[in-house]
């Protein structure tokens, strides 16, 4: 049996990126034979110095969030990051395995050090995520593009581990859906789909009604040829909908072309945005439905499975180390 990990941050409103990057593949994941355990992972949040009563809600609404768009909880852990004090354990003993110069490659690193301030969370956050992996011994974890590089980092690291002490862990392979691992700002089509806030109308939230979603499509950045062509380096805006379409509707980009190759622009955002609010009603409705229920039963268990699962992990490794 396979051992699937993955993790989403309780910071910001979850968005349809991170629904087609990574959620939805959970939920596929979560109702085929595998052992899941799909993480809020709050220790990460804590590198942007979060507001503490927001982000306690925000872990909660999370996993609402989780169960909401379907995750099938038979086979599947989910829990808050902070709960199993293993994983930072196992990235404390990581670190002395991982190179300075590794981390000072990482894009993300780059990216957050400009903007948040350099401090040395966001340095070794690369390192905390090898851990959340290997902790359950993963084989494979669904995330968006964005996430590759941490994942070859946490191979690299895996490796190193094992030519030391023997076959400890497994290599993690990461997995992504044929299409939705990279969903760009509707109004920026250079960037990707973010949670940060000075960009709300180029981001699609789980929360947002028909009408707006509508709006936020029918304003979406495109070319003005008005030929629905997936075309990534000449017309981003429009392949960024043609990706979105064929992600919800399960087809390939060349399929979404042919189904819209008489339409013109206008008809075709209109035709995203319609099932993309199709697709996330639901969710959302769910989750309103969760909101008003006390989730700490399903919580405790997760968790109490979870922390066998790590704990496994760091007995070994501790005998390994001779701790
Ligand atoms: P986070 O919280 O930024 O995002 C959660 C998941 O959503 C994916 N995603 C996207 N996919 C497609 N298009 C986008 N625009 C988009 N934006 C986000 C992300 O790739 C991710 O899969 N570092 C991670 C959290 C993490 C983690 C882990 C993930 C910590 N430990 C261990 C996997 C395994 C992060 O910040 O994700």
């Amino acid at each position: 049996m396979k051992t699937v990990f993955s993790g989403i941050q309780p910071t910001g409103k979850v968005h349809l990126g991170n629904f087609l990057g990574a959620i939805k593949n959970w939920v596929h994941l979560s109702n085929v034979e595998n052992k899941n355990f799909f993480c809020v992972v709050d220790l990460h949040s804590i590198t942007t110095h979060p507001d503490p009563m927001e982000l306690k809600s925000n872990i909660e609404q999370t996993l609402k969030l989780l169960i909401a768009a379907g995750i099938n909880l038979d086979n599947s852990i989910i829990y808050a990051q902070s709960s199993v004090p293993q994983h930072a354990y196992l990235s404390w003993i990581l670190s002395s395995f991982c190179q300075v110069g590794e981390l000072q490659r990482m894009t993300q690193y780059k990216e957050k050090a400009d903007s948040l301030g350099s401090h040395a969370g966001i340095f070794t956050y690369p390192v905390l995520m090898a851990s959340d992996i290997l902790i359950h011994k993963a084989n494979e974890v669904p995330v968006g593009d964005d996430q590759t590089q941490h994942l070859e980092l946490t191979r690299n690291i895996a490796e190193r581990f094992n030519n030391k002490y023997g076959d400890v862990f497994p290599l993690p392979e990461k997995s992504s859906g044929k299409s939705g691992a990279r969903l760009m700002s509707l109004k920026h089509p250079d960037s990707k789909m973010s949670k940060s806030s000075d960009d709300i109308n180029g981001t699609i939230y789980f929360d947002d009604d028909k009408d707006t979603i509508m709006k936020k499509f029918k304003s979406s950045v495109t070319d003005s040829d008005d030929i629905i062509q997936y075309n990534l380096s000449e017309k981003k805006g429009i392949s960024n909908l043609i990706d979105i379409y064929a992600s919800i509707n399960g087809m390939s980009h060349k399929e979404v072309e042919k189904t819209f190759m008489d339409s013109r622009y206008g008809e075709f955002k209109m035709a995203v945005g319609e099932c993309v609010a199709e697709y996330l009603n639901p969710i959302n409705l769910k989750f309103i439905e969760l909101e008003k229920e006390n989730i700490s039963e399903i919580v405790k268990i997760n968790l109490q499975e979870a922390q066998a699962s790590a704990e496994l992990t760091i007995q070994e490794v501790n005998n390994i180390l001779g701790l």
